[in-house]
């Protein structure tokens, strides 16, 4: 069993964006800059852009945190975005989700100028992502499995590629990408039946389904590759949605969490934030 160290691998790409980063300094004498809004107190939400905040600092990246109440009207979230839309120091502007109830996320992400639009939330990205333009920014956490199986030699090509979970910043954007590579793709969720006999045919099972410790080892193949985006908090400990010590010893590469998908993220947030600057 090897580790998928996405701690490890994200230093590295870190160290490569900020090399790229200085460089285009050097040349335009400007750096690429990430708005960070965070709306309402969401505990789990701040520690993520806290993080997504530091590691803008450690590549050169010039980042302005907003943080709005819960109360903020959808009408004011929108004229912030407004404003951020034609601020010129940012390149990129990242609305960390979910928002409170009373807000419609759809109507935020799509004020979003797509050309600022760092976490391809937006229907024009997703739909270049989806036609595998050249150029197409990339969903973040999608990009960065891909990036980190990549960095260990993982091929996809003819692949048995199965993902748990259809979300829209996860599940969905991961399967185009995967069939993209030439991956052969099952998605599944909650409901789907069999879902063991399925998760047994994968050569990479890709869990995102916020359940706990979910995924045991009579629910996988033999040297099956296993990536987990899970981030479930039980009693002031963290858990993937693997039972990463029951699959252990079945497994050839795993994920740990934390440091496996969750630092891969960000790493590809900063690369957007450096693609995005760079298509200005
Ligand atoms: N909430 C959970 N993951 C993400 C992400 O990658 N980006 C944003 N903006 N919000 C999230």
């Amino acid at each position: 069993m090897l580790l998928l160290d996405g701690k490890k691998i994200s230093l590295e790409i870190k160290k490569e964006l900020k090399k790229e980063v200085d460089e285009l300094y050097i040349k335009t004498g400007k750096r690429p800059g990430l708005a960070v809004l965070i709306v309402g107190e969401n505990k789990a939400s701040k520690i993520y852009v806290n993080a997504k905040v530091k590691a803008c600092e450690e590549v050169g990246i010039n980042s302005f945190h907003y943080e709005f109440p819960d109360n903020i009207s959808e009408i004011e979230l929108l004229a912030a975005l407004d404003l951020l839309n034609e601020k010129e120091e940012i390149n990129g502007i990242l609305v960390q989700l979910p928002l409170p109830k009373n807000i419609n996320e759809e109507n935020i992400i799509n004020r979003i100028n797509p050309k600022k639009d760092v976490d391809c939330f937006t229907p024009e990205n997703l739909g270049r992502m989806f036609l595998n333009e050249e150029k197409a920014i990339k969903s973040c956490t999608p990009s960065g499995i891909l990036e980190l199986l990549r960095r260990n030699k993982v091929v996809f090509l003819g692949k048995k590629v199965v993902i748990l979970g259809r979300s829209n910043i996860v599940g969905k954007p991961l399967a185009i990408m995967m069939i993209n590579e030439g991956a052969t793709v099952t998605v599944c969720n909650s409901k789907t039946k069999d879902l063991q006999d399925i998760c047994k045919t994968a050569d990479i099972l890709i869990v995102a389904i916020g359940k706990e410790r979910f995924i045991k080892k009579e629910m996988i193949k033999k040297d099956a590759i296993i990536v987990d985006v899970g981030i479930n908090r039980v009693e002031g400990k963290i858990y993937g949605d693997v039972d990463f010590q029951d699959v252990l010893s079945k497994v050839s590469l795993i994920t740990p969490v934390p440091g496996g998908v969750g630092p891969m993220t960000i790493a590809m947030l900063l690369k957007n934030s450096v693609e995005l600057f760079k298509n200005m």
